[in-house]
C-alpha cells in the first residue's frame, strides 16, 4: 500500500476492558458506521473472542491457566488437574479428581476398527499427518457425541478427545516401528500411560521411573494451553462454522504441525544437529541473521512473549532433573544449547528485536533424554494441548457471542474487466 493510498480519518469507538491485560477498542460496527474495515495482517493488533481460559503478559513473562500461575500448576498439579482446570475453571477436589480420572482412563482405548487406519499409511509415514488423519476420522466412530447443541454431548466428546490422543500419537510411533500397537492400561497415570503405549512391547515391559513420567507429565502441563494462537485459533475458526469437534481438533492438529509453532521442537533438535558442535555456532547466526537466506534461529523469539518465555524456564529445570535421574554426565545437543542462547541473547540482532528462547528452545531437549524420537516431538505438543483446543472449543460453543469466523480483506487486485474471446488474447 502506497503512501498516497492511505490517509487518516477519525471516529469513536467503545474501549472494553478486561480482568486483566490490554483492553479492546469495540470496532464492530465500523462497517456500518465508516464503511471501513480494519487491516491487520497476522491478528497482531486483534482479539477475536472473549476468554476466561489463559492470560499472558509478554512483556513480564506470566502465564497463568484460570488465574494459577503456570509455576504453580507445573509443580504442583498433574495434567489431568491442569485439564481439569481448563475445561471446567476450577481445580478438582479430590473426590472429583478421582472421578475424572477414572473416567477418562477408561476412553484411552480407540474403537478396535480404528487400528485399520494405520495399515493405510506408509510405514515411514511421520506421525503428524497420521494424527491428523485419525482425529479427524474418530468422528466417524463416536456418533453420540457428535450434536453440537448438547452440552452434554460436547464434554463427551472434550473428554474422549484427551484420552483418546494420546493412544492414537503413541500408535503412530509403534506404527512406525513395526511393533505391535500397546493398548492403554487404566491403571497408569496419564504420563505413565503414554510412556507405557510408546516403550513397552512383547517380552519387555516397560516400567516408567516415577520422575521421568513426572518430567514428562510437566512437559504436557506446559504445553496445555497458551490462549488464542495459531492452532487454537483455527480450533476456534473451524468451530465457528458448526463442524463437529473431532474435525475441530485435526484441524488445530494441522496448523500446530507448523515449525513456527509446534513443529519448532522438531526444528530446534533438527537445528543443532546441522549446527554440529559450538564452533558452527557464528556461521549459523550469520545466516539467520541474513534475511535472504530464509534460516530463522528455532525456538527462538514468540508474539506474545518479549521476555522470557516462563516455559521455558520450567524446562531448563526439568531437564536437569531427568539428565541426573538418567545420569548422563555430558549432553552435546545440551552444552551446544546453552553456549546458543548464550551468544543469542547478548547478540544486538536478538536484543533489539527481544528475541528470547521459548519453550521448543529445551523441550526437545527433554523428550530426547527420554528416548523419545525427534519425529514424535509435535505428536506430543498436540497430545498436551489437546485439553486446551477442547476447553477452548467448549468456552466458543457455549458463547452466544459466537459467530462464524469470516475476516475480509484488502483488495489490490484489477478493477471490473470484460472476457475477451481466447482467440484474441495475446
Ligand atoms: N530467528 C531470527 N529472526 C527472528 C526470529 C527467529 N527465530 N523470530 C523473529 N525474528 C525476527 C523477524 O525476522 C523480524 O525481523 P525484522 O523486524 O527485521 O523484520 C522480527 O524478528 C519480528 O519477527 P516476526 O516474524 O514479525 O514475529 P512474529 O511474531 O510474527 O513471529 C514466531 C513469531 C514465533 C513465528 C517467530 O519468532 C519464529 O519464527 N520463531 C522461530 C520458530 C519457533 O521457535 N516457534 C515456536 C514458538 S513457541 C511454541 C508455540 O507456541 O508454538
Amino acid at each position: 500500500m502506497t503512501d498516497e493510498a492511505s490517509e487518516s480519518l477519525s471516529f469513536t469507538f467503545p474501549v472494553i476492558h478486561g480482568t486483566m491485560g490490554p483492553s479492546v477498542l469495540d470496532h464492530r460496527r465500523l462497517p456500518q458506521e465508516a464503511g471501513l474495515f480494519t487491516f491487520d495482517p497476522g491478528f497482531g493488533s486483534t482479539a477475536a473472542c472473549e476468554s476466561k481460559i489463559t492470560f499472558i503478559d509478554g512483556e513480564k513473562g506470566i502465564l497463568l491457566h484460570r488465574g494459577y500461575p503456570i509455576e504453580q500448576l507445573a509443580l504442583q498439579t498433574d495434567y489431568t488437574e491442569t485439564s481439569y482446570l481448563l475445561l471446567y475453571g476450577e481445580l478438582p477436589n479430590k473426590e472429583q479428581y478421582e472421578v475424572f480420572s477414572a473416567d477418562m482412563a477408561t476412553q484411552r482405548l480407540l474403537h478396535e476398527q480404528i487400528r485399520n487406519f494405520f495399515n493405510g499409511f506408509r510405514r515411514d509415514a511421520h506421525p503428524m499427518p497420521i494424527l491428523c488423519g485419525t482425529v479427524a476420522a474418530l468422528s466417524a466412530f463416536y456418533s453420540d457425541g457428535l450434536n453440537i447443541n448438547d452440552p452434554t454431548q460436547r464434554d463427551r466428546s472434550a473428554r474422549r478427545l484427551i484420552a483418546k490422543v494420546p493412544t492414537i500419537a503413541a500408535w503412530a510411533y509403534k506404527y512406525s516401528r513395526g511393533e505391535p500397537f500397546v493398548y492403554p492400561d487404566e491403571s497408569l497415570s496419564f504420563s505413565e500411560n503414554f510412556l507405557n503405549m510408546l516403550f513397552s512391547r512383547p517380552g519387555r515391559h516397560y516400567k516408567a521411573d516415577p520422575i521421568l513420567a513426572r518430567a514428562l507429565d510437566r512437559i504436557f502441563i506446559l504445553h496445555a494451553d497458551h490462549e488464542q494462537n495459531a492452532s487454537t485459533t483455527a480450533v476456534r475458526l473451524v468451530g465457528s462454522t458448526g463442524a463437529n469437534p473431532f474435525a475441530c481438533i485435526s484441524a488445530g492438529i494441522a496448523a500446530l504441525w507448523g515449525p513456527a509453532h509446534g513443529g519448532a521442537n522438531e526444528a530446534v533438535l533438527n537445528m543443532f544437529d546441522h549446527i554440529g558442535s559450538k564452533e558452527g555456532i557464528p556461521a549459523f547466526l550469520a545466516k539467520v541473521k541474513d534475511k535472504q537466506s530464509g534460516i530463522r534461529l528455532m525456538g527462538f523469539g514468540h508474539r506474545v512473549y518479549r521476555n522470557f518465555d516462563p516455559r521455558a524456564k520450567l524446562m531448563r529445570s526439568t531437564y536437569y532433573e531427568v539428565i541426573e535421574t538418567l545420569n548422563i554426565k555430558r549432553d552435546p545437543f545440551f552444552d551446544l544449547a546453552m553456549e546458543l542462547e548464550k551468544i543469542a541473547t547478548e547478540d544486538e540482532y536478538f536484543v533489539h528485536r527481544k528475541l528470547y528462547p521459548n519453550v521448543d528452545f529445551y523441550s526437545g531437549l527433554i523428550l530426547k533424554a527420554l528416548g523419545i524420537p525427534t519425529s514424535m516431538f509435535t505428536a506430543l505438543f498436540a497430545v498436551a494441548r489437546t485439553a486446551g483446543w477442547v476447553s477452548q472449543w467448549l468456552e466458543m460453543m457455549a458463547d452466544p457471542m459466537t459467530r462464524i469466523a469470516r475476516p475480509r480483506q484488502l483488495y489490490m487486485g484489477e478493477k471490473p474487466r470484460d472476457v475477451i474471446p481466447m482467440a484474441k488474447r495475446v
